[in-house]
């Protein structure tokens, strides 16, 4: 459902995505890591029509990004990373507006409407004016809005930034409702526990070339599924191991000294990126 091919973006001299390669299937949810500036929104941008590449191509459900953009934002909903709703109307409003822009007929609005805004309950707030929502309100009609049209393909740029745990968790409850529907989803987000929670495959870019591909539990399992925490002089030293019983031993080895202790514990996707590039997640 998505494919790039060597996909680069300069702006001026600064590079902001570097010959990105790589496909989502259709039903996947892929998710994009990386620090800050490390060109996600940039390849979504490139990806949704937003922004032509400087070179490299892509295409998202079957068509190219620069020759048919129609075509492919017709296929697609998208939730961009600032909130980019009219706060001086209604929840009913703002995806009514957006029904008509895509032609959706007049018939089908409004039942799709209200299946949307109880599909993100928003149903009691659909006609109080969006100025008056709280964040995590304005996200999920963010996504609301992102799924009137029923796209095939939807990006996701940091859905749940901000969010408090239970309205994060509800966002991913309806990310996987719409994956068993055979939605494609592409995110980003800086939140490491989403990424090993929803995410079937994830990218990590850094500088904007791509890094590491792979699911979150096969990126784990080459790094070592087990790591152990060497601590001496207040600093921390960090290994990693296939086996917890390796990491054990490792640590009694080297953990002597009167001051020193370790630990052990299962590797995460925190440890993949660190170990990647150097930096740690906000
Ligand atoms: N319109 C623009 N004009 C000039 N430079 C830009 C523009 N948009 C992005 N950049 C630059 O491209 C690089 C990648 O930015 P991008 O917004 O894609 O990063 P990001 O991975 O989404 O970061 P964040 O996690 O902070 O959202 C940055 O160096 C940024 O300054
Ligand atoms: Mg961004």
């Amino acid at each position: 459902m998505i494919r790039l091919d060597g996909l680069t973006k300069y702006y001026g001299d600064i590079r902001a995505v570097h010959n990105l390669s790589f496909t989502v299937e259709k039903g996947e949810v892929f998710g994009l890591l990386g620090p800050n500036g490390a060109g996600k929104t940039t390849t979504i941008r490139m990806l949704t029509t937003l922004t032509k590449p400087t070179s490299g191509r892509a295409w998202v459900a079957g068509h190219d990004v620069v020759a048919e953009p129609l075509a492919v934002k017709r296929s697609i909903g998208i939730a961009p990373q600032h909130l980019n709703l009219d706060g001086e109307l209604t929840a009913r409003e703002n995806l009514e507006f957006h029904a008509k822009l895509y032609h959706m007929p007049r018939h089908e609005r409004g039942k799709r409407i209200s299946e949307l805004l109880g599909f993100v309950e928003l149903e009691k707030r659909a006609d109080d004016l969006v100025e008056g929502f709280s964040g995590g309100m304005k996200r999920r009609l963010l996504i609301a809005r992102a799924l009137m049209h029923r796209p095939r393909v939807l990006f996701l740029d940091e859905p749940t930034v901000g969010l408090d745990p239970v309205t994060r968790r509800k966002i991913w409850d309806l990310i996987r409702s719409l994956r068993s529907e055979g939605v494609t989803v592409l995110l980003t987000t800086h939140y490491i526990e989403e990424a090993e929670q929803l995410c079937d495959r994830v990218g990590i870019i850094n500088e904007g070339q791509l890094i590491a591909l792979d699911s979150p539990a096969n990126l784990k399992r080459k790094l070592g599924n087990f790591a152990v925490e060497v601590y001496h002089e207040g600093r921390a030293e960090r290994r990693f191991f296939p086996t917890r019983e390796e990491a054990l031993e490792y640590g009694a080895e080297h953990a002597r000294c009167k001051a020193c202790d370790f630990s052990v514990r299962e590797t995460n996707l925190e440890d993949v990126f660190i170990e990647l590039t150097g930096r740690r997640f906000e």
